[in-house]
C-alpha cells in the first residue's frame, strides 16, 4: 500500500489501538479516531501516536482513503448504518472491518454509497495492546470481500508482516466458532483447571507457575504433531477406574456440576483420539454420557 495512505478507526478498542499503532509506524496517515468515550479515545490517539480523536459522527470527516471499523461484533450493523447516514458519497473509498464473525455484507450501507467494502480478521488475540503491538510479525489474517476492498487488505497484511489467506462469507461462523474454541475457550479451560486447585488450597499464581511447562509443553506438542500423538492421561491409556475417580472428586468440590461437565464434554472429544479397544472406550463414554451432576459419589 502506498505511504501516506489515509485511514481513520472506527472503534479505538484492542484491535483498533494494536492495529493503529503498528500502521501509523508503517507510513500510513492516522486521519479520524472515533470512539464513544472521550478519555478512552483520547487514550487511544496517545497510544497509536497520531490522528484525532473525536466521539460524534458529525466530528468524522471524509478524509479517507481506508477506514477500519473495529467496534464489537454485535455493534457493526448500527456502526454501518451511521457511516452512511453521515457520507452520502463514498466512492473512491475503502471500508474494512476486523470481526472474524461478521461478513464484509455487514458494511452493505457503506458499498450502497459506493465503497468497496471487505472484512481482514486478525487471527490473534489481543489483550493487551502494548503487548500485542510487539507481536503482530507472522500472523495470518482472514480476508473476503469485494476485489478492490481484498487487495487494499493484501496490502495491509504485507505492511505489518503477516500472511493472508481466504475465506468465503459462509465459513465464517464456523471459521470464528473454531478460532474461539482455540482461543477464548482454552483459556476458560486452564482457568477452570486453576479452579480446581484452589479446592485443594493452591493459590492461582502459584498453580499458573507450576502449570507453566505441562501447559507450554501440550500446547507445543498438539501444535507439532496433532492431537492424536500428543494426546496423554487416562483417556490414551484408558484407564476407566481414574476416570471414575476424577469425576467423583469434581463433583464434590463443585455441587453445580460445571467442573465435572467440562471434564466430561472434554473427555468425549478425547475419546476420539484415543487408540481403545472398543469395549473399554464404550465404558469410558458411558461415564461420559451420564449428567455430571448426578454421579454416585
Ligand atoms: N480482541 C481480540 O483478540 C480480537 C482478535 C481478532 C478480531 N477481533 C475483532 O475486532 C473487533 C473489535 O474487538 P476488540 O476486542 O478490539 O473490542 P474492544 O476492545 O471491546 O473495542 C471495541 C471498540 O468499539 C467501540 N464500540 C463499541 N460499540 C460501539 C458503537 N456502537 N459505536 C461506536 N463505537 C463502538 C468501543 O468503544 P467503548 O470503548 O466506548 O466501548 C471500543 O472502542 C471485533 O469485531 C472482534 O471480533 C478481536
Amino acid at each position: 500500500m502506498r505511504t501516506g495512505t489515509r485511514l481513520s478507526i472506527i472503534g479505538p478498542g484492542r484491535v483498533g489501538r494494536t492495529l493503529g499503532w503498528a500502521l501509523a509506524r508503517r507510513g500510513f496517515q492516522i486521519v479520524d479516531v472515533l470512539g464513544r468515550d472521550g478519555q478512552r479515545t483520547e487514550n487511544a490517539v496517545a497510544f497509536i501516536g497520531s490522528g484525532r480523536g473525536c466521539t460524534r459522527w458529525d466530528e468524522l470527516s471524509g478524509e479517507w482513503d481506508l477506514l477500519l471499523v473495529s467496534v464489537s461484533d454485535d455493534a457493526l450493523t448500527e456502526v454501518a448504518e451511521r457511516i452512511a447516514h453521515r457520507f452520502p458519497s463514498l466512492q473512491g473509498k475503502t471500508a474494512l472491518h476486523t470481526s472474524g464473525f461478521h461478513s464484509s455484507d455487514v458494511l452493505r450501507p457503506l458499498k450502497d454509497r459506493g465503497a468497496t467494502i471487505g472484512s481482514l480478521h486478525p487471527l490473534m488475540t489481543f489483550s493487551e495492546p502494548a503487548v500485542a503491538r510487539e507481536r503482530l510479525s507472522g500472523i495470518y489474517y482472514a480476508v473476503e470481500g469485494d476485489p478492490p476492498a481484498v487487495a487494499q487488505a493484501h496490502r495491509l497484511v504485507i505492511a505489518l508482516e503477516g500472511r493472508a489467506f481466504s475465506i468465503s462469507p459462509e465459513q465464517k461462523p464456523l471459521y470464528h466458532a473454531a478460532a474461539v474454541l482455540a482461543c477464548g475457550h482454552v483459556a476458560a479451560l486452564l482457568e477452570t483447571a486453576f479452579a480446581v486447585l484452589d479446592a485443594i488450597g493452591l493459590e492461582p499464581e502459584s498453580a499458573r507457575r507450576a502449570f507453566d511447562p505441562l501447559i507450554r509443553e501440550t500446547i507445543e506438542n498438539v501444535l507439532r504433531e496433532g492431537g492424536r500423538r500428543a494426546l496423554t492421561g487416562p483417556f490414551a491409556r484408558g484407564d476407566a477406574r481414574v476416570i471414575a475417580a476424577h469425576l467423583a472428586a469434581l463433583a464434590d468440590v463443585d455441587r453445580d456440576g460445571e467442573f465435572a461437565n467440562v471434564y466430561a464434554c472434554l473427555g468425549r472429544r478425547a475419546l476420539h483420539l484415543a487408540s481403545l479397544h472398543p469395549t473399554r472406550r464404550a465404558a469410558i463414554r458411558a461415564m461420559l454420557t451420564s449428567d455430571a451432576t448426578n454421579l454416585p459419589r
